[in-house]
Order: C-alpha cells, then structure tokens, then sequence
C-alpha cells in the first residue's frame, strides 16, 4: 500500500501510517462477510473496478459498514500498475435500509394477525375442552385418575404449542442483527411455510412445501430470508384469492414451495409456484419496484417485492419471476457459503 488519507484513519480509527508499504486490503482481515481480496483484484483486472460492501469493526471494537470501490491504474501498455479504492462508510444508508425491512414486515405481520389469531384460538379450544371434560367428571364423581393425567397432558403440550407460536411471532417480529451469520435456508423456509400454513388451509388453498431436512448454509440473516419467503407465499395468496371463482367448488389454488441443493452450481434455488392467474409479461420487471402495486389503496404497499430482491441481493443472490402454467413461479438462488464449497 502506497498511500492514504487521512480520512481513512478518521474511518477506521487507525492510523494510516500503519498500513503503508504493507498489503493492500490487509486492513479488513475480518470483514462481514468475509472478504476475498484476490477475487477483488481480479475482477477489478477483468472489467475495470470492483465494488463490496461489508461489516467492518474499528479498533476500539465499535462496527462500520463500508462499501469499498477499487479500480486499476494501468500504464501506456496496459498494464496494472495501481490499484485505486475508494472506501465510504455506508452505515447510514444500511440503518434506513433494515428500518425499511422492518416496516415491510411489520406491515406484513399486520396482514398476517387474523390468521395468526385462529392459529392461537385452536390449541385454546382445545385446552377448554379438556378442562371442561375434567370438571364434568370431577362434578359427576366420575373422573379416573387415568383420564385426569391424559387431560393435562393435553392441556401441557398445547400450552407449549402456543407458546412456540408466539416465540415464533416475536423472534420473527424482531429486528435481525446487523451482521449476517452462517444459516440453514432449509429452516427459514420450513418456518416461513409453518407460519401460513393454517390460515392457507382455512381459506381452502393447498400448500406443498418439499424441503430437504438439511441444506448447505448460506451467509446472511435468517429472519430477513424468512421475511422473503412470507411476502412470497402471501403474493401467491393474494392472486389465487383474487383469481378464484366464487362458486367452484375445491381448493381455490395451489402453492408449491420447494427448495433444492445444486451441487453442480454450488447454489441453493428455493422456489414458489402458485396457480393464481399469472402476470402479465410486461409487468414482470415492474413488480419489482418499489410501490408498484395492483392492490387497493391501504391494501398493499407495493414494497414486498422490492424490499425481498434487496434482502436476497444483499447475500449476493438472485430473485426473479416467471411465468408457470395457470400462474406464476419465483425463484430465489444463492451460492452456499465458500467454506462449504
Ligand atoms: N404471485 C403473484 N401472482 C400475481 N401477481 C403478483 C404475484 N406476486 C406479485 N404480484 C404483483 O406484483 C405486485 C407487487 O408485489 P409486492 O409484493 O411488491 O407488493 P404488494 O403485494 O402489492 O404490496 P405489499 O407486499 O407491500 O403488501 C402485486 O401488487 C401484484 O400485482
Ligand atoms: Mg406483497
């Protein structure tokens, strides 16, 4: 490293003077995620600049992202001589970014309450039930011991099931970390399906999900995939409730979510297929844009789509739209993490 300047060890809290003559990117041995300074170069070499963003923490420990721009310097004969970066600290812009995730969700979660609700009251029907049966036995002089122990069992576990609906709730509610982690996709999918499962199931649309139990992790943050995967199964719903029939009899529609391991492609590919009419081909780059909606004022506001494509591109991945038979597939893929290649 030939030079820089003194606002680069404002940013980093470290005086510049240590890293001159020392490697070009040694600064950031541990970047969120990490970082691949070759691959930096190369593709600077290759197409002329190279850009990253990444968590960075300061000497005193405190944490920055920063987004980092490097371009090569060549001479008359075209070759590199320099690298130039350019380092900018983008921690704003990140925090109005996750303030704009959360409100979606939150949003989300809103459209999501009365099925919740009816997730909630079964196990309390339940839980009634069974302590009405005890108290009538009780009051005939008719309860056995034997019933009385099977009775509580039941209330037991579904106390338990409610409470992991609403530990769910709350952890999904939640703002995620700052950091992106290693995780397992198959879970946030799994979890995503679990949430609307009932509610899907009340309002007569069938819901397949084939998920390998396990699957290569991938790097980023698990409530934010999740979140994707919501507004993805609530657009499926959306457009078979619209699309449906009034009087037919059967499901109204059906959603199948599936995720695969690409072993060839190093690449996890979740889809989610429903049959709920389609989109109009000119429309399928819009839909992705912020405040596009088809929906009703205070229906929709159009920011699912957008706000998952800058979930999924910010673990590098890619989200599009296609069309699928009587209605519409999204496709969501991300490379596995690099250690797990
Ligand atoms: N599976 C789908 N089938 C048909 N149209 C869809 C589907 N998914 C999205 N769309 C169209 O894309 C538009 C944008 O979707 P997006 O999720 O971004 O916003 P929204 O659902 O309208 O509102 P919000 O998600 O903010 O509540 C929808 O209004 C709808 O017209
Ligand atoms: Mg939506």
């Amino acid at each position: 490293m030939e030079y820089v300047n003194s606002r680069f060890g404002e940013m980093t809290g470290l005086s510049g003077e240590d890293y001159i003559g020392g490697d070009l990117f040694a600064w950031h041995p541990d970047a969120s995620p990490p970082q691949n300074p070759e691959q930096t170069l190369a593709e600077a070499k290759e197409t002329g600049s190279a850009q990253r963003e990444f968590l960075l923490k300061r000497g005193d420990g405190s944490a920055f992202w920063c987004r980092e721009m490097t371009s090569v310097i060549r001479d008359s004969d075209g070759e590199v001589t320099h690298y130039l970066s350019i380092t900018e600290d983008i921690t704003d812009r990140k925090q109005v970014e996750a303030q704009l995730i959360q409100t979606s969700k939150l949003a989300t979660l809103g459209q999501m309450a009365a099925g919740m609700a009816h997730e909630l009251n079964q196990p309390l029907y339940i839980i009634r039930m069974a302590a009405d049966r005890c108290l009538m036995e009780m009051d005939e002089g008719t309860l056995e011991r034997e019933t009385e122990r099977e009775h509580f069992e039941i209330v037991v576990e579904q106390c338990q099931r409610m409470a992991d609906i609403i530990g769910h709730l709350r952890i999904f509610g939640r703002r995620d970390a700052l950091e992106p982690s290693l995780m397992d996709p198959s879970a946030c999918v799994r979890r995503a399906v679990e949430m609307v499962l009932e509610q899907y199931r009340l309002e007569d649309i069938e819901i397949t999900a084939e998920i390998p139990e396990e699957a290569h992790v991938v790097m980023g943050h698990p409530i934010r995939l999740e979140q994707v995967l919501v507004n993805l199964l609530s657009n499926a719903r959306n457009a078979i409730l619209e699309n449906a029939q009034e009087e037919a009899d059967g499901p109204k529609g059906q959603i199948a979510v599936a995720l695969a391991d690409d072993k060839s492609t190093s690449q996890i590919s979740v889809t989610v297929r429903d049959s709920g009419g389609g989109i109009p081909e000119d429309k399928l780059d819009s839909i992705f844009e912020p405040f596009f909606t088809t929906k009703e004022v205070g229906q929709g506001m159009g920011l699912g789509l957008s706000v998952s494509q800058s979930i999924v591109s910010e673990m590098a991945g890619e989200l599009s739209a296609s069309a699928s038979g009587a209605g519409t597939c999204f496709t969501l893929t991300v490379l596995y993490h690099q250690q797990h290649r």
